[in-house]
C-alpha cells in the first residue's frame, strides 16, 4: 500500500521488477556487451565460473542494455555473485538466499543507481559493505532479517535517496541511525513488528527527507520527528498509540499528508496538530475517538481531506464545532462521512448532517478559576483554569497581549492540558493580569487573575548570608 503510493521510480532502467523472459532475451541479443559477439555472450551465459572479462554477465544472471541491466532474481543465491559487470546501473537480487553482505562487495560498481537485495536472508551487512557506489540512489533491503539498522554501511552514499527497510526483526533505532545519507528522500521503516526503542536523535541529519512510513511498528508513542523539517508524508498507521499530544509534530511544518488509520488513537489533546501548518490530508479513520477538541482544525489553513470514519463518535454539542467544519471545508461529503454512534437516538447519523437544534448547548464553565498570586521571583507558580471537559479550547492572553495556547513551546511558561497555566521561573516582568479564556461552540467564558512578581530583597538576602 505505501508502495504503491510512491512516487515515480528513476527513468532508468524502464521496468523495474519482472520482464518476460522472451523480452529480456531479446534485448540481450540485439546489444552485446562491448567487446564480445553474439556467440560470445551465449557462451559465457551457458560456461559461467571462471574471471570473465567486467562487461560479461554472471552466470546465475541475466543481463541487458550492455549489461547495465543485471537479473539475479531467484536464483538461490547465497552469495552476490562475484564479478558484476562494471556499467552495472541496475542490479537486482531479490528473492535469494543471501545472508551476509560483506565489505567492498560492490566496490567496483560505480554507475550502479539501483540495488535491490529484498527478500533475501540478510542478516548482517557489514561496514563499508555498499563502498564504491558513488551513484547509488536507490537501496532496497525489505523483507530481510536484520535485526539492527546498517548504519556504518551506509558511509559514502552520497547520493542515495530511497532506503527500504521495512519488515525487517530491527529491534532499535539508534541516534544519528541515518546521519550519514542526508541525500535520503524516502524512508521505508514500515512493518519493524520487532522495534521496542527510537532514540530522540534517530533522525537526525534527515534535512531532505519527503516520505517516512512507521505504520505498523508496534509504537505506543510518536518518536521526535522534529529534525525531519522538509517531510511532506508521514505514515504511522496501524500502531498503537492511544493519546497524541502538542509536540508530537513539532517543527513539521512542511507535512501535505497524515495517516493515522487503525491506530488506536482515543484521544486528540488540544492544540495537537498546530504546527502542521501544511497539511492538506488527514486519515484519522478506524480509531477510538468519541470527541476532539474545540476548533481542533482552526489554524490548519491547507486541510482539505479529512477521513473520520469507523471511529465511536459521541454526538454532543463538543462535536458541534466539527459539524460545522465539515460543512464548510468539505462540502462534497464523501471523504469524512464520520457517524454518530452515541447516542442512541443520533446514532448511524452523519456528523456533517448534524446542528444545533439537536443538542441544547451552552457555553463553557470554568470549575477552577485562576487567583490572584503574590510571588517572589525565582519561584514557581500556576494559574489556574479548569474545565468541565477537556473538549473546550483554552487561550491565555499574558499581559503584553500575547496568546499563548496548549503545546506552545516555551520552557519557562506553558500551558498545560488541564488549561493550567505554569510558570517555572517568575521574573518580575511577568507581572500583570492574566486572562484565561474557554471556548466552546456556544461561546466562549473568560476568568482572570493578577500576578505579582517582587523582585528579592537585596538587603535580606544579602543578611541571611
Ligand atoms: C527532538 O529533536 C530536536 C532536534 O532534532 C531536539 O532539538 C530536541 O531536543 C529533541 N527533543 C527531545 C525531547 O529530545
Ligand atoms: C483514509 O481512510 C479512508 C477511509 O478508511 C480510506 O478510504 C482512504 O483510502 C484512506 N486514505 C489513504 C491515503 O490511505
Ligand atoms: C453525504 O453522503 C452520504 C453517503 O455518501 C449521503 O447518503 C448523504 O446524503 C450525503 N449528505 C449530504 C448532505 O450530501
Ligand atoms: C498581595 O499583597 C498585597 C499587599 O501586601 C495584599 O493586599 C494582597 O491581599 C495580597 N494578595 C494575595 C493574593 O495574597
Ligand atoms: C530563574 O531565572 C533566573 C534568571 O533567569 C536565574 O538566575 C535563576 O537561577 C533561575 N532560578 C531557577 C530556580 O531556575
Ligand atoms: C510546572 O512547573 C513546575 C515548576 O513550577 C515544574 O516542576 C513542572 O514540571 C511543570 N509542569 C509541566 C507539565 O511542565
Ligand atoms: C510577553 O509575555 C510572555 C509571557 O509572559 C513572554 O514569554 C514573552 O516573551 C513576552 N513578549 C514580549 C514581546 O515581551
Ligand atoms: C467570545 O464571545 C464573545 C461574545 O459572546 C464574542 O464577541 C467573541 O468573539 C468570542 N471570542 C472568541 C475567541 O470566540
Ligand atoms: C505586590 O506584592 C508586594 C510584596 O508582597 C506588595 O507590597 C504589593 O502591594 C503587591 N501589589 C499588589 C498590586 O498586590
Amino acid at each position: 500500500m505505501a508502495r504503491a503510493r510512491g512516487s515515480p521510480c528513476p527513468p532508468l532502467p524502464p521496468g523495474r521488477m519482472s520482464w518476460p523472459h522472451g523480452a529480456l532475451l531479446f534485448l540481450w541479443l540485439f546489444s552485446p556487451p562491448l567487446g564480445a559477439g553474439g556467440g560470445g555472450v551465449a557462451l559465457t551465459l551457458a560456461a559461467g565460473g571462471g574471471s570473465p572479462p567486467a562487461t560479461s554477465c554472471p552466470a546465475a544472471c541475466s543481463c541487458s542494455n550492455q549489461a547495465s541491466r543485471v537479473i539475479c532474481t531467484r536464483r538461490e543465491l547465497a552469495e552476490v555473485p562475484a564479478s558484476i559487470p562494471v556499467n552495472t546501473r541496475y542490479l537486482n537480487l531479490q528473492e535469494n538466499g543471501i545472508q551476509v553482505i560483506r565489505t567492498d562487495t560492490f566496490k567496483h560498481l560505480r554507475h550502479l543507481e539501483i540495488l535491490q537485495l529484498s527478500k533475501n536472508l540478510l542478516r548482517k551487512i557489514e561496514v563499508g559493505a555498499f563502498n564504491g557506489l558513488p551513484s547509488l540512489n536507490t537501496l532496497e533491503l525489505f523483507d530481510n532479517r536484520l535485526t539492527t539498522v546498517p548504519t556504518q554501511a551506509f558511509e559514502y552514499l552520497s547520493k542515495l535517496r530511497e532506503l527500504w527497510l521495512r519488515n525487517n526483526p530491527i529491534e532499535s533505532i539508534p541516534s544519528y541511525a541515518f546521519n550519514r545519507v542526508p541525500s535520503l528522500r524516502r524512508l521505508d521503516l514500515g512493518e519493524l513488528k520487532r522495534l521496542e526503542y527510537i532514540s530522540e536523535a534517530a533522525f537526525e541529519g534527515l534535512v531532505n527527507l519527503r516520505y517516512l512510513n512507521l505504520g505498523m511498528c508496534n509504537l505506543k508513542d510518536i518518536p521526535n520527528l522534529t529534525a525531519l523539517v522538509r517531510l511532506e508524508e508521514l505514515e504511522l498507521s496501524g500502531n498503537r498509540l492511544d493519546l497524541i499530544r502538542p509536540g508530537s509534530f513539532q517543527g513539521l511544518t512542511s507535512l501535505r499528508k497524515l495517516w493515522l488509520m487503525h491506530a488506536q488513537v482515543a484521544t486528540i489533546e488540544r492544540n495537537a496538530f498546530d504546527d502542521l501548518k501544511s497539511l492538506e490530508e488527514l486519515n484519522l479513520s478506524h480509531n477510538n475517538l468519541m470527541s476532539l477538541p474545540h476548533d481542533l482544525f482552526t489554524p490548519l489553513h491547507r486541510l482539505e481531506r479529512v477521513h473520520l470514519n469507523h471511529n465511536p463518535w459521541h454526538c454532543n454539542c463538543d462535536v458541534l464545532w466539527l459539524s460545522w467544519w465539515l460543512k464548510e471545508t468539505v462540502p462534497s461529503n464523501t471523504t469524512c462521512c464520520a457517524r454518530c454512534h452515541a447516542p442512541a437516538g443520533l446514532k448511524g447519523r452523519y456528523i456533517g448532517e448534524l446542528d444545533q437544534s439537536h443538542f441544547t448547548c451552552y457555553a463553557p464553565v470554568i470549575v477552577e478559576p485562576p487567583t490572584d498570586l503574590n510571588v517572589t521571583e525565582g519561584m514557581a507558580a500556576e494559574l489556574k483554569c479548569r474545565t468541565g471537559t477537556s473538549m473546550t479550547s483554552v487561550n491565555w492572553l499574558t499581559p503584553n497581549g500575547t496568546l499563548m495556547t496548549h503545546g506552545s513551546y516555551r520552557v519557562r511558561i506553558s500551558v498545560l492540558h488541564d488549561g493550567t497555566l505554569n510558570f517555572t521561573n517568575v521574573t518580575v516582568q511577568d507581572t500583570g493580569q492574566y486572562t484565561c479564556m474557554v471556548t466552546n461552540s456556544a461561546g466562549n467564558t473568560t476568568a482572570s487573575a493578577t500576578l505579582n512578581v517582587s523582585a528579592v530583597d537585596p538587603v535580606a538576602a544579602g543578611g541571611a548570608s
